[in-house]
């Protein structure tokens, strides 16, 4: 399958309401003052492709019909997702996100931290005017397990012997819940019954499980001009992910040290970075990890599948079938 043509043509059909996500979105982040238009312009980039409205307008579209208030839903999901970018780049250290420097490189972490905020506020307002009380709670539970999975990760920053378990927890938490969420609350808004919800829960869950470890996968061997952000972070900050999990598991006793002293030693020389990146992939770590995936984009699809006609779970599973195969 033709991957990019694939999303183009999703991505054109709801061109005119990804438009209204927009208007939103530049609606919500303007400000009087120009130092602070100029900062919440520049992190309004780091959405690129603007994958969580794209998805919440597409289940939209699957589970009854897209409505005016879809596009302030997606603007409410993409905006937390931005303002947790912010924030996720001050923690990472990070200087590149979507080929720009990031919030923290360009103005600082004193600032940064203070515009996550400002990001964060303007969604919950922008929530409270869709007057909803199923999406309030349900995205404010989510935000406060996202952050909570950022904590338990940092943790266990440095602890080789991390569970797949804790790992699945992590995840789920910081970047499935929204996913979840967002799918949900675009069915719900669509009018579409109850079980109708739970699966498309369901799927967004999957969905966000898998992009995370295909992340995970990039960070350590994706290519930082395509992905264009900072690469290369998890083994800097002693981050256990599901591809170091697996090599764990199954490498040998002299494999395994090389492991512990770049996840556990602080500062490893970056010769043995570079040697435990080429293992990682010559042993099937990282196909593994891949493959888990995949398994997650097939039960995402099946949710979808269990209560949705053919005709609408398709453009659904094209959108898994790019979280896969994405190298950005
Ligand atoms: C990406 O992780 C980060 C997240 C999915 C969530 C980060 C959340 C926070 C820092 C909490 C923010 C809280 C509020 C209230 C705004 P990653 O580093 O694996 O992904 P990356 O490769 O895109 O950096
Ligand atoms: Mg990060």
């Amino acid at each position: 399958m033709n991957q990019s043509s694939t999303l183009d043509d999703l991505y054109r059909e709801i061109a005119p309401d990804l438009a209204r996500v927009e208007v939103e979105i530049a609606a919500s982040l303007a400000d009087d003052e120009p130092v602070i238009a100029e900062m919440t312009n520049h992190a309004s980039r780091f959405g690129g492709k603007r994958l969580r409205p794209a998805l919440s307008l597409l289940v939209a579209r699957a589970a009854g019909g897209i409505t005016p208030r879809h596009a302030r839903l997606g603007a409410v999901v993409e905006m937390i997702h931005l303002a947790t970018l912010v924030h996720d780049d001050v923690i990472d250290g990070a200087g590149l996100r979507r080929n720009q420097p990031t919030v923290n490189a360009a103005w600082g972490n004193y600032e940064a931290v203070l515009l996550g905020d400002v990001i964060f506020a303007r969604a919950i307002n922008l929530l409270a005017r869709l007057k909803d009380e199923r999406a309030l709670l349900s995205l404010t539970t989510a935000v406060s397990r996202l952050c909570s999975g950022e904590i338990l990760q940092n943790r266990h920053r440095r602890d080789v012997a991390l569970s797949e378990d804790l790992y699945y927890q992590i995840i789920e938490s910081k970047t499935a819940e929204l996913y979840a969420a967002g799918c949900e609350l675009a069915a719900h808004l669509a009018g579409a019954p109850d079980l109708v919800l739970r699966n498309l829960s369901t799927y967004g869950r999957e969905l966000g499980i898998a992009f995370q470890i295909v992340d995970d996968c990039l960070d350590l061997v994706g290519d930082e001009k395509i992905a264009g952000k900072s690469l290369g972070t998890d083994l800097e900050y002693g981050k256990m992910t599901l591809p170091l999990i697996l090599f764990r598991n199954t490498s040998g006793p002299r494999e395994r040290r090389l492991l512990e002293s770049v996840i556990s030693g602080g500062c490893a020389p970056a010769e043995e970075v570079r040697r435990l990146v080429s293992l990682l992939s010559r042993d099937g770590a990282v196909d593994g990890a891949l493959a888990r995936a995949r398994e997650h984009v097939e039960r995402a699809s099946v949710a979808a599948r269990r209560v949705l006609p053919e005709s609408a779970w398709a453009p659904l599973e094209a959108l898994g079938e790019f979280v896969i195969r994405r190298r950005i």
